[in-house]
């Protein structure tokens, strides 16, 4: 999906919107994933924080987190589709997000402007990985703290089938999600030890990387 996402050329744009669609109406099956995401990292930071989520693509998680506090939250997509989307579903829920168009290799984005960061099943398709964490330390203030969540190309495929029937998606959702996951997602994913190779060369003051059963999550303070 995201290489359609990153494709310029107008041709592409069609193929880019229905993917998009497809992605939103999937994800939003599981909006329960996003909720409780929302409310775990609504505990752990304080009201008036500012946070950035890294790839909202529809934009869920902010709309769920904006629903919990008073916080000042930018979401950052490449794509413009799943930009305008977002702020669609946001105005739609009554709540205040800026979504932005923009690269995660090159956010336009002041230096130490974000208390928090996430970036959740997104990082496995950045084109420039290393440049996006750079970027994420660049913008984060210090102290300030990123999570990245997603899958781990060591994931066993039994697990990942498991994972994927506990979603609680539609049956056609659930056969063209494990497809995605087998042919696509896993096979883009990086281990643990990619991930610390990565991490050397962005400057965070602390790194943890907890591994789940079928993903990782990678918490970094600046
Ligand atoms: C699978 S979606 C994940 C969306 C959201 N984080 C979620 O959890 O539902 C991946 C998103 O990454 C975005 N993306 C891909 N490459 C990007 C980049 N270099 N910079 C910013 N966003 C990017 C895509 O446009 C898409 O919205």
């Amino acid at each position: 999906m995201t290489t359609l996402a990153m494709r310029k050329p107008h041709a592409d744009r069609g193929m880019e919107g229905m993917v998009a669609k497809w992605y939103a109406s999937n994800t939003a099956e599981m909006l329960k994933e996003y909720v409780e995401l929302a409310r775990r990292i609504s505990n752990e930071i304080p009201e008036g924080s500012s946070v950035l989520e890294v790839a909202p693509g529809p934009g869920y998680f902010c709309i769920e987190l904006a629903k919990l506090g008073s916080y000042s939250i930018t979401g950052l997509d490449i794509s413009h589709t799943f930009v305008k989307m977002a702020a669609k579903k946001a105005a739609e829920a009554g709540v205040c997000v800026d979504f932005k168009q923009g690269s995660a290799s090159k956010m336009p984005l002041q230096n130490n402007s974000f208390d928090f960061l996430l970036c959740r099943a997104a990082f496995k398709n950045f084109a420039d990985p290393v440049g996006a964490l750079q970027e994420m330390s660049r913008v984060l203030r210090p102290g300030g703290r990123g999570l990245i969540i997603d899958l781990k190309r060591d994931a066993s495929p039994d697990e990942v089938s498991r994972q994927v029937d506990g979603m609680g998606l539609s049956t056609m959702n659930r056969i063209l999600t494990k497809l995605a996951f087998k042919t696509m997602l896993i096979k883009s994913a990086y281990t643990r030890q990619e991930f610390q190779q990565m991490l050397a060369q962005a400057q965070f003051s602390s790194v943890d990387i907890r591994e789940e059963k079928i993903g990782l999550e990678v918490a970094m303070t600046k």
